[in-house]
């Protein structure tokens, strides 16, 4: 299996499984990936998603081997089959969070972007190597990463192909957290538990509300946030909440409807 697929407390472990090659992504290894994405998002018993890789790496790159002898018509449907799994995550209605174990790089630092919080082990690294094989970015590398860490930053990682470490992905904002290697997942489930504890309806409103407003003026953006405001006092976790609040108590377990 070139991804493993587990859930355990309403988190959706999804585990890039192909260390020998460093989880190199590879057509298999993307519909595999796309295929527990889809599980992830249909099933109503998870709340959060969290996205690893097997081994010494989190993804090592698209897969070199394979792209090789593409040609352009190929290249283009291999960059756009990525482009819609990877959109697919960042779409997915459930929080993602990328666990980055160790070498994000080329499509493996695209994939860690595609979800919506990235926290690092101490040995992870980062980088947009693909123009030093002759190549631009091509499963999102040229959009996500300014939008991440701003034009400049993301010109220079990409031009340079530089290889860059999980304090210096913490410093440009790349990564939100960087701990331990031995205290990653452990880390990553917390934060998922933490997560999976509030409101699910209000979680993914507000993911929405984000995601739609990042690629709006904020007039727009506004608008989102305010359709998902009222989407949320139609829901009994609202009222259940709001009215525990006034009573001085709080809901211990959301009915997420
Ligand atoms: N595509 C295909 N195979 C890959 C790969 C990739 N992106 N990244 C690693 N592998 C394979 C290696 O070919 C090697 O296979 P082999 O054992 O059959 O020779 C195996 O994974 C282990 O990699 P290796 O290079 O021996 O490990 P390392 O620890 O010495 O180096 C890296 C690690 C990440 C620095 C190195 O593997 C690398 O530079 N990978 C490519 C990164 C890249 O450019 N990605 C963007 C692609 S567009």
């Amino acid at each position: 299996m070139g991804v493993l697929y587990e859930v355990n407390n309403h988190i959706a472990l999804i585990t890039v499984n192909r260390p020998e090659a460093l989880n190199a992504l590879n057509t298999e290894v993307l519909q595999e990936l796309d295929q527990a994405v889809s599980r992830a998002e249909a099933d109503g018993d998870v709340y959060v998603a969290v996205i690893t890789g097997a081994g010494k790496a989190f993804v090592a790159g698209a897969d070199i081997s394979q792209m090789k002898d593409f040609g352009a018509v190929e290249a283009k449907a291999f960059g756009e089959y990525g482009n819609r799994v990877f959109a697919r995550i960042e779409s997915m209605s459930k929080p993602v969070i990328a666990a980055v174990n160790g070498y994000a790089l080329g499509g493996g630092c695209e994939l860690c972007m595609a979800c919506d919080i990235r926290i690092a082990g101490t040995k992870a690294k980062f980088g947009q190597p693909e123009v030093g094989l002759g190549i631009t970015p091509g499963f999102g590398g040229t959009q996500r990463l300014p939008r991440i860490v701003g034009a400049s930053k993301a010109k220079e990682l990409i031009f340079t192909a530089e290889t860059i470490g999980a304090e210096e992905a913490l410093r440009i904002g790349l990564v939100s957290k960087v701990v331990p290697d031995e205290e990653l997942m452990d880390t990553v489930m917390e934060l998922a538990a933490k997560i999976a504890r509030n409101a699910q309806i209000a979680v993914r409103q507000s993911k929405d509300a984000i995601n739609r407003g990042l690629q709006s003026d904020i007039v727009t953006g506004l608008a989102y946030e305010a359709q998902a405001f009222a989407v949320c006092f139609s829901t009994e976790d609202q009222k259940d909440a709001m009215s525990a609040f006034v009573r001085k108590e709080k809901v211990t377990a959301f009915k997420n409807k």
